[in-house]
């Protein structure tokens, strides 16, 4: 079938290590994909398996191009869906970059949910964060305890699920902590499950910010692109509208990560420890009933399974394994 004539879906951030995953996963199910990115943390790799794809189509621009962002939705018109999850993702970026996050992550994303709406694309999806949860809970977070977020990727990530909540269209999924594997190689902005499964591949100890005591929820790669599509109503369950937390509902801690990520490895050493990072969250796992009851969405890779097959992953991409 003629690209143009197939049911397509808008992917920002398609070089990225969800936004790639979800591609890959539209285009088998059927859709045609138009992708969006500009390499700022995602890359070429990510895309390797689709990039020739007859029913994808790359653009490399920023999502700040607001009249090249209207051009697409108008050509495209009217889409199935849209998968916003272009964004300036790292914490510690955005502290010394606040503007810029701002500009990104909050002034263009409003701006694409209002193009989505005027052209009638069927569903909007936008990848929220936890960082939403500023002030210090010691329980599971409900969506309702957001607020007060201590970063400006936090901040810029409320007000745009805000936005969406208020305005009755689309919605915002509130991620913890996604980890699993891609194409691309661990980088700087990698999340602390690559970063320590990478540091323990080279037979170093990971390095831990903080006491390690810090709570996450982890959640595995698939789980969380199964939660996109149920979403946008490509699985059964959406479309959805408001805002849900999309996490496991149950926290590990840093050390137990640490640990975990040595043993798999068969690393026989500890692992170090570095200063508290500004704007780091203590305690980050979601409360994840609202998906649930709404979708009927519940993870199923528990964290130990997700690793290996992370780590399975991150050795096939180095060469140490042939399959
Ligand atoms: N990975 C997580 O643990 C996690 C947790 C919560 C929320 N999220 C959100 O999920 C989304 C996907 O995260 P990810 O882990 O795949 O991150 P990622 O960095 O791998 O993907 C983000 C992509 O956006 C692209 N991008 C950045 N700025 C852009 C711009 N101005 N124009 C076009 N493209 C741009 C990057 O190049 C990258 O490919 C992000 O919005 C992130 O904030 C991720």
């Amino acid at each position: 079938m003629a690209r143009k004539t197939m049911p397509t879906c808008l992917v920002t951030g398609c070089a990225g290590n969800v936004g790639s995953q979800l591609t890959q996963r539209l285009l088998e199910a059927g859709y045609a994909v138009v992708g969006v990115d500009n390499f700022f943390s995602g890359a070429p790799e990510n895309m390797r398996d689709f990039n020739d794809h007859p029913a994808f189509e790359f653009h490399e621009r920023s999502i700040t191009d607001k009249a090249s962002m209207a051009g697409l939705l108008a050509e495209n018109a009217p889409l199935v869906a849209t998968f916003h999850l272009a964004a300036i993702i790292s914490v510690p970026y955005s502290m010394d970059h606040a503007a810029e996050t701002m500009e990104i992550n909050y002034d263009a994303s409003l701006s694409l949910h209002t193009l989505a709406r005027a052209f009638r694309c069927g569903a909007f999806v936008f990848a929220g964060s936890a960082a939403e949860y500023g002030k210090p809970l010691s329980r599971p977070a409900t969506e309702e305890d957001a607020g007060d977020p201590l970063s400006p990727y936090g901040l810029s990530k409320h007000l745009m699920s805000t936005a969406i909540q208020k305005s009755g269209y689309g919605c915002s999924l509130r991620f913890f902590n996604i980890y699993g594997p891609t194409r691309a190689k661990p980088g700087p902005y990698d999340g602390v499950v690559r970063q320590f499964l990478a540091r323990a591949e080279q037979g170093l100890s990971p390095v831990i910010h903080g006491d390690g005591s810090q709570m996450r929820d982890f959640l595995f790669l698939g789980d969380a692109v199964r939660a996109l599509l149920t979403a946008a109503g490509i699985l059964p369950g959406g479309p959805l509208t408001g805002v849900f937390n999309v996490g496991t509902g149950r926290g590990s801690s840093i050390r137990d990560l640490a640990d975990l990520s040595l043993r798999l490895a068969h690393v026989p050493k500890k692992p170090e420890f570095s200063p508290v990072r500004q704007g780091d969250i203590h305690f980050s796992v979601a409360e994840n009933s609202k998906l649930l009851r709404h979708a009927g969405w519940i993870p199923s890779t528990p964290l130990e399974q997700g690793l290996a097959l992370t780590l399975e992953g991150m050795r096939r991409l180095a060469g140490k394994t042939d399959h």
